[in-house]
């Protein structure tokens, strides 16, 4: 698929929201966007709120209630100053539902700066709407006027897709993270932008376990810290349901699992079991095309599927 261009020149800052109801994907504000956007003409991007600096936005820490933070004790790496602000330092991977942005967030006249891993899933003006003018030339003004109002009503579904999407993504990272499982701290979520903890060093983002070439040693204890998060996640119910070398990293010899809105609950979907051992067969296929006995991924399947009780 075609890279996309950096959007960094399009960053917005963002206005204060007030609260929202906790079972809410969308603030008041967010909803009310929405709806601008099914009445409004796509090319008018209305008024331009007040801001930092073109490229940097006010760090929207505070714009997140307090379930859409990550579970506390917040880490000492947390900046939560009103004052702070949220600079783009680039794009780390664009993929099919969502690009992944490096952020650091500072608070000026200090020392004190985080970067952090920003998830946004694709919404309406990013996918399919742009095509939907291909689809539309031609036609007459009359139904051009009715697929102008269906376009509308599609950017609403597709942006509240992309926050369904994140609410998914970032409720899995929350769960797993108190659970244990090596994923990346959430730090927040706000409508469709997932803010986590960035592994990586100095702003290089750790490699893949598909790009690492581990020694016998290294590959051993991969391989045990995949049986270990895959039990723990297990134990609470839940399989990857897209495990595989290219969705985990690895930093400081450390196995870390990314890549969580489509998370399975093994019981309440009736193909729990197929995605486990799925799971368990992607990424296995790894370690054993690099040396590892493939007997090893058996006895994980067995055990862990014995654990969840569907031998
Ligand atoms: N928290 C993070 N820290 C460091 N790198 C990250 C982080 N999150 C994502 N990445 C990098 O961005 C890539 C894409 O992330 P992710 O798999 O979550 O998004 P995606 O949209 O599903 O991408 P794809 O469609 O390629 O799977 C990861 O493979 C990883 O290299
Ligand atoms: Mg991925």
């Amino acid at each position: 698929m075609a890279r996309r261009p950096d959007r960094t020149s399009t960053f917005q800052s963002t206005a204060r929201r007030r609260p929202v109801d906790e079972d809410e994907v969308f603030s008041p504000q967010e909803r009310e966007r929405f709806e601008a956007m099914r009445s409004a003409d796509p090319d008018d991007h209305g008024p331009c709120d007040d801001g930092p600096p073109s490229g940097d936005r006010w760090s929207i820490w505070d714009q997140s209630e307090p379930l859409q933070r990550g579970p506390r004790p917040w880490p000492d790496w947390i900046i939560t100053d009103l004052g702070a602000v949220d600079h783009e330092l680039g794009v780390l991977k664009t993929g099919k539902e969502a690009d992944v942005h490096l952020i650091e967030r500072a608070v000026p006249g200090t020392d004190r700066a985080t970067v952090m891993a920003s998830k946004r899933y694709r919404s309406a003006e990013h996918t399919h709407f742009n095509r939907a003018a291909d689809y539309t030339a031609g036609r007459t003004a009359r139904r051009s006027r009715d697929r102008r109002a269906l376009a509308k009503r599609t950017r609403f579904g597709l942006e509240q897709a992309a926050g369904r999407w994140a609410a998914a993504e970032f409720d899995a990272l929350q769960r797993l993270h108190t659970a244990g499982v090596a994923v990346p701290y959430p730090v927040q979520i706000l409508g469709t932008e997932v803010i986590m903890e960035f592994v990586g060093a100095d702003r290089a983002a750790a490699p893949r376990l598909a790009e690492t070439r581990p020694d016998e040693p290294e590959l051993e204890s991969l391989w045990d810290q995949a049986c270990e998060n895959l039990r723990l996640m297990t134990e609470h119910g839940f399989t990857h349901g897209d495990l595989s070398a290219y969705n985990t990293v690895v930093h400081d010899g450390r196995l870390i699992l990314l890549d969580l809105p489509q998370i399975v609950d093994i019981y309440a979907n009736p193909m729990g079991r197929e995605f486990l051992v799925r799971d368990v067969q992607n990424l296995g296929g790894w370690f054993t095309a690099r040396g590892m006995d493939a007997a090893e991924v058996g006895d994980l399947q067995s055990e862990l599927t014995a654990l969840a009780g569907m031998p």
